[in-house]
């Protein structure tokens, strides 16, 4: 668990770290077209750590209050990547995010309604509400959303008010890390794609069990980078520079592995731990992404948003090169608190 908590001085961003070993790890089959030359992370390192701020939530609050209206605009409510199986037919990326929602339902086993018993979720790190309308509308529960952004909290109840949901789902201003909820309150914990952003994943996740009533289910699906092979202290200085301008421009702290989740699930007494690689499945994202930011739209939208949210855009195709190396990759971690035993 080399690389968990790195912020501690409330840095932006991953440090350099020497690695021990080669990989010659196996690599995804299918590339992204967008290939970025060697290099390039240090070229574009004024641009990305231009604007840096020294507080993390601060950076994450304001990228997602100016960048969201854009993203809304040209993606919809759903602020993550798509599921797009190999060989499956041509999807429009709405709905591959809504299958991202539904093949995550399904390693938790979390499908039918009435043998899950869903009555109340929490979304956490909730953008605009989309997983929370969307499952709420799946299972008719109540759901409890918390965001760094103000902007996003407002907007998330605005159309859950308009969309007719009334006091059924509520979405606030509120740290992940330190969750504004009573202990067991939720059968089902939902982390969509905001993991990545924990610069204490230890105490992210031992968030996620407190807050998780007995016998619910746990779910982050998130950004990891790869697993260290055995000997490995650290990733490679290439690698981490890669990940380091990707921190800058997207307010992130250092990143895990699937399998450091893992522990820290095991660690929290979560049970029925299940992870999945899907590295493969989301690839054509970031390209689609990048479509829509060169069109007439996109181009005009990003000046009105502003240089964090063209900061973010520059960096899409290193997030599609991470992919390609093998070096990012896309994890669904999922898991269940145990059910409480009746005391004699
Ligand atoms: C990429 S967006 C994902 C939004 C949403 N889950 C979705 O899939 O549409 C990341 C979200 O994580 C939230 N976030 C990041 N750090 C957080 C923290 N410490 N506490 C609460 N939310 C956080 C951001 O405010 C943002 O809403």
């Amino acid at each position: 668990m080399s690389q968990l908590v790195l912020c501690r001085r409330g840095c932006v961003g991953a440090k350099l770290h020497d690695a021990k070993a080669k990989l010659g790890l196996p690599r995804g089959g299918r590339r992204p077209t967008l290939m970025v030359r060697a290099g390039v992370e240090e070229l574009i390192k004024p641009l990305t750590s231009l604007g840096k701020v020294a507080d993390l939530k601060s950076g994450i609050a304001t990228f997602y209050d100016e960048s969201s209206e854009l993203w809304e605009n040209m993606w919809g409510e759903h602020m993550h990547h798509g599921y797009y199986p190999k060989g499956a037919p041509p999807k429009s990326n709405q709905q591959a995010q809504v299958d991202m929602i539904e093949e995550t339902l399904k390693v938790a086993g979390v499908t039918e309604v009435r043998s899950v018993g869903v009555r109340a979720m929490v979304d956490v790190g909730c953008g605009i509400g989309g997983s929370s309308r969307y499952l709420s509308r799946r299972f008719g529960c109540r759901s409890a959303g918390i965001t760094l952004s103000p902007k996003q909290a407002a907007r998330a109840n605005a159309i859950s008010q308009a969309e007719g949901f009334g006091d059924k789902l509520h979405f606030q201003v509120g740290d992940a890390l330190a969750q504004p909820f009573e202990s067991g309150s939720f059968d089902l914990v939902w982390s969509m794609e905001s993991g990545e952003h924990m610069p204490d994943k230890k105490q992210f996740v031992s968030e996620l069990a407190r807050v998780c009533a007995p016998g619910g289910s746990v779910i982050v699906v998130t950004w990891c980078h790869r697993v260290l092979a055995p000997g490995e202290a650290a990733l490679r200085p290439d690698e981490a520079a890669l990940l380091d301008r990707i921190c800058e421009a997207y307010y992130l702290p250092a990143w895990c592995s699937v399998e450091d989740y893992s522990k820290l699930f095991e660690a929290q007494g979560l049970t029925d731990i299940q992870t999945r690689d899907w590295s493969e499945e989301v690839s054509p994202f970031w390209g689609a992404v990048i479509s829509t930011a060169l069109t007439g739209e996109g181009l005009a939208g990003l000046l009105r948003a502003g240089w964090t949210t063209i900061k973010g855009a520059l960096v899409m195709p290193l997030m599609a090169e991470g992919f390609r190396r093998g070096l990012i990759k896309f994890n669904v971690i999922t898991a269940r608190k145990p059910a409480a035993t009746a005391t004699p």
